[in-house]
Formats: structure tokens, sequence, C-alpha cells
């Protein structure tokens, strides 16, 4: 395993389309592997492959239960609002109050390609929203209703 550079917000390719993962082998451990390295080291909550330069569907998450990997996500439902504080690992020290559903509900892979569906609200409602638009080169001060003071 290795630890991977997150990319600053300043860089093109966080906010470019990524693609499915249609191979499910070595090379997508690997870069799963790394990225749950990549987020431990950074204490965050989740990581999308995007913010290790990586183009491909492929997001992790961490509510303190363990790492959650999900690739090629597709939100299938969504109920409800929440307004809640939002920050990412390549907008270091910036943070907004962001709109919300309250409840997503996703269908995606897992690392070997088998099927699921994972649902969630609060926290996790928002990790799978935040992680899902970096796949589509989406950064979350694009739902941000009130940004907040930097408070380090
Ligand atoms: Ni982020």
């Amino acid at each position: 395993m290795a630890i991977r550079n997150i990319l600053k917000e300043d860089d093109e390719l966080l906010y470019k389309k990524s693609k499915p993962v249609t191979e499910f082998n070595e090379r997508l451990w690997q870069l799963l592997d790394d990225m749950a390295e990549t987020l431990k080291q950074a204490d965050g909550v989740g990581l999308a492959a995007p913010q290790v330069g990586v183009l491909r569907r492929v997001f992790i998450m961490d509510m303190g239960d363990g790492i959650i990997e999900v690739i090629n996500p597709e939100i299938i439902e969504t109920r409800g609002r929440q307004e809640e504080v939002e920050g990412c690992l390549s907008i270091p020290g910036v943070y907004g109050i962001t709109e919300r559903p309250a409840y997503v509900k996703i269908k995606a892979q897992d690392r070997y390609g088998k099927e699921f569906y994972l649902d969630g609200e609060d926290l996790m409602a928002r990790c799978i929203c935040h992680e899902n638009d970096h796949l589509d080169g989406i950064l979350f001060t694009k739902h941000v209703i009130r940004m907040l003071e930097d408070e380090e």
C-alpha cells in the first residue's frame, strides 16, 4: 500500500467526469488499498479516485466502522433535505453549510464487481452525495448555501 497525493482544488482533473470501472483486477485493488491508506492518513471521511488523479468511478468512505468501497455508483433514491457542515480534503481549511438530501440510496459494485445496494441518512447521505459528485467533476462548494469562517 502507498499513500497517494491528494489533488487540490486548482487541479483541472478534479473538474473532469470519471469513466466507469470495467475491469475488477489487481490494479483496481491496488488503487482501493492506496486510497484507504491515503484517507486514513488524511483523517478524512471520504475520498474519490479523481482526488488522487485517477478518473474512474470509485470512492471510499469511513464513518468510523471501517472502509466502504463503492464502484460505479448510481443514486437510485433520495428523500428529504438537510443543511449541515461540509468540507473536502481537496479544499483544506474551507467549510460551508451545504444543502443535501436527508436520505440517499445507491446501487454500486464492490471490488470484485458484485452488485450491492447501500443506503444512509445524515452524514452517510452527505458523504455519498459529496463523493458521487467528485466522479462528475463537481466540488462541494457548488452546493454551499453559506460559507463558514476558517476556525483553525
Ligand atoms: Ni471531497
